[in-house]
């Protein structure tokens, strides 16, 4: 069911031409600096398992760590031609208008089977370098928490997710430079967006930026493109990484659902709103607005042409389902309804509350476990 009216402050979160007005401009930059504005924290509670349901992810933690050089088989081919010929093809206009999209009259009218292809192809190389960008915004942020969550049995987790995010930035890397046909920088959207996180001083922030909003479109996408790709190397690398991410986000349920119980309704309301911030800067980013200017095409005229709008439609269901793991942790801790519901408000503008009813991801970690799952069938062919 959906508002009639938006909630004050919507009136040009959909607008293309804002959103599009936004580009990278340190695209050929090796480095960038971002002050982090937080107190490391120590604790002299050295106290173990204090937090009982820490402790456990801890422990499950240390013994999920794997080998990305080795338990993965990269000797498997990839031959992305192949790849995009299996997911599909359009041939031209008539293809597209069978999906309801009219290119009729823009310059993607023209496209054949060769261009629409060679779109594919990129958009592929653009998934993955996006995938390997957040990634490391987890490492980073994730180093941040070590330091200023004033909780051991949190200092303890978080260390193991150090270690789990640079295994993954490791392998997407990997990925793309030896499966792969090339590399993206980073979304503006997406660097927006870890850049606010990052800066933000309070350590709950980090939390909520990192575990909730981007860990948990995370989890949704890895898991759409597992059920999706047709290479079984992605889909065993997807596997382990998703076996990983499934305990960052129960981290994220579990240390804020403590922390927020403690918390004023302004303070509430300062979270809701970061959160929608995320949350449209992350759908934002999968516009893709870098594949179109790769492909020599106006941007802004391809990308209304798919919205068939100068609106972002927000109906898209592959899109909305992206956040079928961060509407329902929202509602858990308490964010969707606080304020009167304010944030219940915006996520039902976006098209996602139909998730809100969808099992949290507190204890999802239990249900992925290719470690342990892959150990013991080894132990039982030995
Ligand atoms: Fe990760
Ligand atoms: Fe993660």
């Amino acid at each position: 069911m959906s508002t009639q009216t938006e909630p004050t402050g919507m009136e040009d979160v959909n607008n293309l031409d804002a959103i599009l007005a936004i580009t990278n401009t340190d695209v050929t930059e090796a480095l960038h600096a971002v002050r982090d504005n937080a107190d490391a924290i120590f604790t002299w509670d050295y106290e173990k398992g204090r937090r009982p349901a820490l402790n456990k992810l801890y422990e499950k933690a240390k013994g999920a760590q794997w080998n990305g050089e080795t338990d993965l088989d990269w000797s498997i081919e990839v031959d992305q031609d192949e790849l995009v010929e299996l997911a599909g093809v359009a041939n031209g206009p008539e293809d597209l208008k069978a999906f309801g999209v009219d290119v009729y009259g823009s310059s993607l009218e023209k496209w054949g089977r060769k261009e629409w292809k060679e779109h594919q192809i990129q958009s592929q190389n653009w998934s993955l370098s996006q995938f390997m960008h957040g990634e490391q915004g987890a490492l980073v942020c994730t180093a941040k928490i070590v330091e200023t969550v004033p909780w051991i049995d949190a200092k303890y987790y978080a260390a193991t997710q150090v270690m789990d995010e640079a295994r993954h930035v490791e392998v997407f890397a990997k990925y793309l430079d030896t499966k792969l046909s090339g590399h993206y920088p980073i979304n503006t959207h997406l660097k927006m967006l870890l850049d606010d996180i990052i800066t933000d001083s309070r350590w709950d922030m980090t939390y909520l930026g990192m575990q909730i909003m981007v860990e948990g479109l995370a989890l949704a996408a890895f898991g759409m493109a597992y059920q999706t790709t047709p290479d079984p190397l992605l889909r065993q690398l997807l596997r382990y990484v998703m076996s990983d991410e499934a305990r960052h986000v129960a981290f994220g349920v579990l240390s804020l659902k403590e922390f927020y119980a403690d918390l004023s309704a302004p303070e509430m309301l300062e979270r809701q709103e970061f959160a929608f911030e995320a949350a449209l800067r992350m759908r934002n980013r999968f516009l893709q607005q870098e594949v179109w200017e790769r492909m020599g095409v106006d941007v802004k005229e391809a990308i209304r042409t798919f919205a068939q709008t100068d609106e972002v439609k927000n109906q898209d269901p592959f899109q909305q389902l992206l956040f079928s793991k961060i509407v329902p942790n929202c509602k858990k801790l308490g964010l969707l309804d606080a304020n009167d519901g304010w944030l219940r408000k915006r996520f039902d503008t976006l098209g996602v509350l139909q998730f809100e009813t969808w099992d949290d991801t507190g204890e999802d970690y239990l249900a992925f476990d290719a470690v342990t799952e892959d150990r013991a069938a080894a132990a039982a062919i030995a």
